[in-house]
């Protein structure tokens, strides 16, 4: 989703990476300790080497739960930003560098489609009966609806807690409806142990969800039809060709990624969780990362006695998280020294108060 902002000024965009390091060097001296920049995974390193604490984005909406800065810059995508203003004080000011770096897979959700969906299946099914859980990758709004009908947010790194926890908050029937990522619902059901028959995929576009009454009825877990299009590039050709010249190697996949990817892999879990995977692998192990490249780029640079490569040859990154650039982040550094605050992200007070209930869920199960 395209977001008005007013143009790079262009000292910015005709400035050298080592002039941009340098103002950006400037900028956070003069803030000192009323800014914390956050840097996600996915960064580029000419920002990324700035960022005060780097993290998935549950690591990072804890960094911004418990900061004292009174500017948060966020060097991630719109949907984190929004958390990270929902969960810091009144005072604090959540910054995004570029306004476009949106998150298409949580686009693909909206809080009018979901609403709908939640009609429609109550038209069928008693929904007192569903648990409605939302990835972090998601509108405030989304967050917001969940909060008001007891659900919580997750993240890849908690997904089987809150999972569990929701199919506790009823009884023997109870449903998890979850959005917008079906492959990080999937690939948990499947952890938690439940079969493709426990689960089906809930069409947005489609009447009650593309489904039959009789399936919507028998399904522990509606899965929105939504993806990753970064991750959904991985393949089981891809795991099955680096299994064949690297026998004893290793492949670690994000659980964005499709479950037929998911189940030949050796691990899976959250950027985090990959960061932590390959800092324990014996030298000389060759591994497979599926995921965004420049995570696995840096991983590579920063393990030289590993050989990691990206699953799939011919990576794709990911368009949004690349919008944020030195000269963006330079530009809203130097505003703040001047005392203008650009970008700021701001969710309106009711929103963030029922979404802040799912957040909380969130980091009190996790
Ligand atoms: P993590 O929570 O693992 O950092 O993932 C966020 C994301 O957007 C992955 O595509
Ligand atoms: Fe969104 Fe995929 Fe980019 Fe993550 S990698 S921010 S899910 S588009």
């Amino acid at each position: 989703m395209l977001r008005l902002q007013s143009p790079l000024p262009e000292s910015y965009t005709t400035s050298t990476g080592p002039d941009l390091a340098e103002r950006i060097a400037a900028a956070k001296k003069a803030l000192g300790d009323r800014l914390m920049i956050l840097g996600h995974h996915y960064q580029r390193d000419e920002v990324m080497r700035w960022a005060d604490a780097r993290g998935d984005s549950f690591g990072l909406s804890r960094q911004a739960a418990t900061s004292e800065a009174e500017y948060i810059v966020f060097c991630g995508v719109h949907f984190m930003a929004e958390s990270a203003d929902i969960l810091t004080g009144p005072s604090q000011k959540v910054i995004l560098p570029d306004l476009n770096a949106g998150c298409s897979m949580a686009d693909m959700a909206d809080v009018d489609s979901v609403d709908e969906a939640w009609h429609e299946l109550a038209a069928v099914t008693d929904v007192d009966d569903i648990v409605p859980i939302t990835y972090m990758n998601s509108a405030a709004a989304l967050k917001a609806f969940v909060g008001r009908m007891g659900g919580a947010v997750c993240t890849s790194s908690n997904a089987r807690a809150v999972l569990t926890w929701a199919l506790r908050q009823k009884g023997p029937d109870s449903k998890v409806l979850f959005f917008p990522d079906q492959h990080l619902g999937r690939n948990t059901a499947y952890d938690l142990g439940f079969s493709e028959d426990d689960m089906a995929v809930w069409d947005p576009r489609r009447d009650l969800g593309g489904l039959d009454e009789a399936i919507v009825k028998g399904s522990r877990f509606l899965l929105w039809k939504g993806h990753c299009s970064v991750h959904q590039r991985f393949r089981p050709a891809h795991v099955e060709a680096f299994r064949s010249s690297h026998p004893e190697g290793k492949v670690i996949v994000h659980p964005e990624c499709a479950h037929d990817v998911v189940e030949l892999a050796d691990e899976v879990g959250s950027t985090d969780f990959i960061i932590a995977a390959v800092e324990r692998a014996q030298p000389g192990t060759v591994i497979a990362v599926a995921t965004e490249i420049h995570l696995v780029q840096r991983l590579a640079d920063e393990h030289p006695h590993l050989k990691i490569v990206s699953l799939d040859p011919l990576v794709c990154p990911c368009s949004t998280m690349f919008r944020i650039d030195a000269a963006h982040l330079a530009w809203v550094l130097e505003e703040l020294v001047a005392g203008r605050v650009v970008n700021q992200i701001t969710v309106d007070p009711v929103t963030a108060g029922d979404a802040r209930v799912a957040l909380q869920r969130m980091l009190d199960i996790a």
